[in-house]
């Protein structure tokens, strides 16, 4: 539910095999789900990456998927209780993916349930399988984890993604640069937890302070859902736009990263530069959730 629940060895764990899975080191009929297993998915926003990398990694384990989020709307329109359509849910499958805009859903249903709950995105807390995903990445081109710099740019305060990167790599003591206007910055709370596990927090206006750092995670895809009017959203556009610039004033050994969907922060035209991981972030993460699913459904060798 929260990335809180997993010690840094398991994070290690699950990204060490999901790379296995990308190298082409582990093949799909090396795994062992028997019985044959069913995916249960409640999508109650718009996913893309993460709906679609579930449902691809349960097929490519051999396992099945079963979409419950029509029925979930259903359930309430019709004015079920949670209590009955969760108690009915775990009849039929044998773990549930939940995305929501409600923070406290994943909760009550994994209050309700006996079997695994996986968080996919609860409102504007966390989204802890894409900060493996992204600690993923960052392992891979980042040799010194321990002095890690990163910046984080963009509306931070209602960013998913941002809090659960933060509190994921906060034992590795990074120094985490807030790069937005103060009234966007990370939840207090968020950064106090972040803060008393090893993180340290610093704030900049100015994109050009990110230029050496190792890694610039930038967020946004939900700029148009988070605020009030076009107008509010376009006042914005100046603290976050990365000039492309920029580019060549860039650490050569910097990582770009975007979660996606992007909107004017970051344009495709940077996409070709070796130092853009957006897509490497889709491919680990479809391997980050091959991972996961081999281990909560009994995959493993
Ligand atoms: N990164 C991410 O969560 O994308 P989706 O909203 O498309 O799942």
């Amino acid at each position: 539910l929260s990335v809180l629940q997993l010690p840094m060895q398991q994070v290690e764990e699950i990204v060490a095999l999901a790379h296995k899975i990308l190298e082409n080191n582990l093949l799909p009929q090396q795994f062992n789900l028997q019985p044959k297993r069913i995916v249960g998915l409640i999508f109650e926003q718009p996913s893309h990456r993460t709906k679609n990398s579930f449902s691809s990694a349960a097929m490519w384990l051999g396992a099945n998927i079963l979409d419950l989020s029509d029925s979930y709307r259903d359930s309430r329109l019709r004015g079920e209780s949670l209590s009955d359509f969760c108690h009915t849910a775990e009849c039929y499958v044998d773990c549930l993916v939940v995305r929501s805009s409600n923070s406290e859903l994943i909760t009550q249903i994994n209050e309700l349930v006996k079997i695994p709950v996986i968080n996919a995105g609860n409102g504007h807390n966390e989204h802890p399988t894409q900060a493996i995903a992204d600690f993923s990445v960052i392992q891979k081109n980042c040799p010194d984890l321990k002095n890690l710099k990163i910046s984080l740019i963009g509306c931070l305060q209602t960013s998913r993604c941002a809090n659960s990167l933060a509190l994921l790599l906060a034992p590795l003591q990074p120094r985490i640069l807030m790069i937005c206007p103060s009234e966007l910055a990370l939840k207090q709370e968020y950064q106090s937890i972040a803060q008393n596990r090893g993180a340290t927090f610093q704030h900049s206006l100015s994109l050009s302070d990110a230029l050496n750092d190792d890694v610039l995670y930038f967020t946004g895809g939900t700029f148009l859902e988070d605020f009030a009017d076009i107008s509010e959203y376009e006042r914005y556009h100046q603290w976050f736009t990365f000039p492309l610039a920029f580019l060549k004033d860039l650490s050569p050994q910097a990582t770009i990263l975007h979660p996606l969907p992007r909107g004017f922060e970051l344009s495709s035209d940077v996409d070709n530069d070796r130092r853009v991981g957006i897509f490497d972030q889709v491919r680990h993460g479809l391997a980050v959730r091959k991972a996961i699913l081999a281990n909560l459904l009994g995959a493993m060798l």
